[in-house]
């Protein structure tokens, strides 16, 4: 590890900018030392989308293509994401996307780059930016996607698999707020009727969010 040279703050909000718009966050979050994960990423990887979006998407983090392309939710979990938005009559463009923790963390195998967790330390380390993201676009729905999403908004002790596809109303983040399952994890069921019937269940959990939204807009 190269650890000492890579020297961190113990927080995000140590780089965040004064004036809070997107664009400033965005350019203030290519520089964030907050915590080790800017080391060994290839960039900041901040959310996307329009800063009025009714829905925000809210991920784990980015995992080896987004490093790459600097964009959210372009790998393989962002096309089972696109897909299901589709079926579920949400367009991508009207949505903002983003994660949890904005540098991907990983452990080299050979010449792969494994996702690795991020730990509780470095979820709270770069909270600011997601704060600060909501704090602009205000979304009126939030969508957590997997349980690290959800722990890092709702505390640790949330538990998706018993709150999955739940609405929670007034809550610190938004007026409403979904969690449901992380795209990855459907990628990782090897058997095809639990992969369906859970991918249905994600798409059933995806209209939801549709079917409110249309609300808010109204
Ligand atoms: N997984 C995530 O949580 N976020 C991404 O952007 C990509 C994969
Ligand atoms: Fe900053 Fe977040 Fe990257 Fe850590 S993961 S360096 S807190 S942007």
């Amino acid at each position: 590890m190269k650890t000492q040279a890579c020297p961190t703050t113990t927080s995000a909000k140590d780089f965040l900018p004064k004036r809070i718009t997107l664009s400033q966050l965005r350019e203030a979050a290519k520089g964030c030392r907050g915590c080790d994960l800017y080391c060994h990423a290839t960039q900041t990887v901040f959310g996307r989308g329009p800063a009025n979006a009714i829905v925000m998407f809210i991920g784990e983090q980015p995992g080896d293509q987004e490093d790459h392309a600097g964009q959210p939710f372009v790998g393989p979990a962002g096309r089972i994401l696109d897909q299901a938005m589709q079926q579920a009559g949400i367009s991508r463009d009207e949505v903002y996307v983003t994660n949890a923790v904005k540098h991907f963390k990983f452990e080299e195998q050979g010449k792969r780059r494994i996702h690795s967790k991020p730990n509780p330390r470095q979820i709270k380390a770069c909270r600011p930016w997601l704060e600060s993201e909501i704090q602009v676009v205000k979304p009126r729905i939030v969508v957590a996607l997997g349980a690290t999403a959800a722990r890092s908004l709702m505390g640790l002790s949330f538990r998706l698999t018993q709150h999955q596809g739940e609405f929670f109303e007034n809550t610190e983040w938004a007026p409403y707020l979904l969690a449901t399952v992380h795209p990855s994890s459907l990628l990782r069921i090897p058997d095809e009727a639990s992969r369906h019937r859970a991918k249905a269940a994600f798409v059933a959990d995806l209209k939801l969010v549709a079917r409110r939204a249309r609300r808010a807009t109204r």
